[in-house]
């Protein structure tokens, strides 16, 4: 077996800690690695779902998906807000969504049809759901959350790794989208009137998505 290199002058004393600099670094990355890898399984089992949907039903329930990994400065901002210890321990137990993964579906119906196939999948154990389509945000945001946990095989361990996997259609996508770019780029607190104004426009974006699986249904489930 391989033998991690090892660094001299790497020990640092941090808060009265004797603190090897370099083996944290060097953990730090092989836990990015094991998210990484968890994050590109879901979305390959979603990517073969929408394939096979293509092939067999001649339509594709996702339009696309994007993936990130929780960069480090987020990650710490998360557990300092949260409360949690600074580790890495802390971080596998604590925070859910390191490796995060977002479908964007093209009807309503299609959210949960990807949800349900992708739970009833034996490498993947559902942790957490949280339904925002049934139970908006107050502000109107909608998505349906889930966490799932899935098996990364290593070259000498298995490991179950959390991923984060929001699910939303297209109209759902942009107001997200818009809001988090409006809200980001706002460092006061929101007036009323403004939180009014995105939850009509939530509103908004939420009848255009029932009138087309309206439509859809009518077109293709008579
Ligand atoms: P975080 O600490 O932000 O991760 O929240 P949480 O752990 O309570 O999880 P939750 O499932 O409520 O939401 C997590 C993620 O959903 C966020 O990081 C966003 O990507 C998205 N999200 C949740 N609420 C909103 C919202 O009001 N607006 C937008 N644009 N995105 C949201
Ligand atoms: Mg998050």
């Amino acid at each position: 077996m391989l033998k991690r290199k090892r660094q001299s002058n790497t020990q640092l004393v941090v808060a009265g800690r004797q603190v090897d600099i370099a083996d944290q670094i060097q953990d730090f990355l092989e836990l990015r690695q094991l998210y990484n890898a968890a994050m590109r399984k879901v979305k390959t089992k979603v990517e073969i779902l929408g394939e096979e949907f293509q092939v067999r039903y001649n339509h594709n329930p996702i339009h696309h998906i994007e993936c990130r990994l929780k960069t480090p400065q987020s990650i710490i901002e998360k557990l300092n807000r949260k409360g949690y210890e600074l580790s890495l321990e802390s971080i596998r137990k604590n925070i859910m969504d390191i490796a995060g993964i977002r479908v964007i579906c093209n009807y309503i119906d299609d959210i949960y049809t990807i949800a349900d196939l992708l739970l009833k999948q034996d490498d993947v154990a559902l942790v957490r759901k949280r339904d925002y389509i049934a139970n908006p945000k107050e502000n109107g945001y909608r998505s349906l959350h889930l966490v799932v946990v899935t098996p990364v095989f290593l070259s000498d361990r298995k490991e179950h790794v959390p991923v984060e996997v929001q699910i939303r259609t297209i109209a759902m996508d942009c107001w997200a989208s818009l809001e988090h770019n409006l809200i980001y780029k706002s460092s006061r607190p929101l007036p009323d009137n403004i939180k009014e104004q995105l939850k009509e426009c939530a509103d908004a974006v939420n009848a255009i998505d029932m009138k087309i699986r309206d439509i859809y249904r009518q077109l293709w489930q008579l």
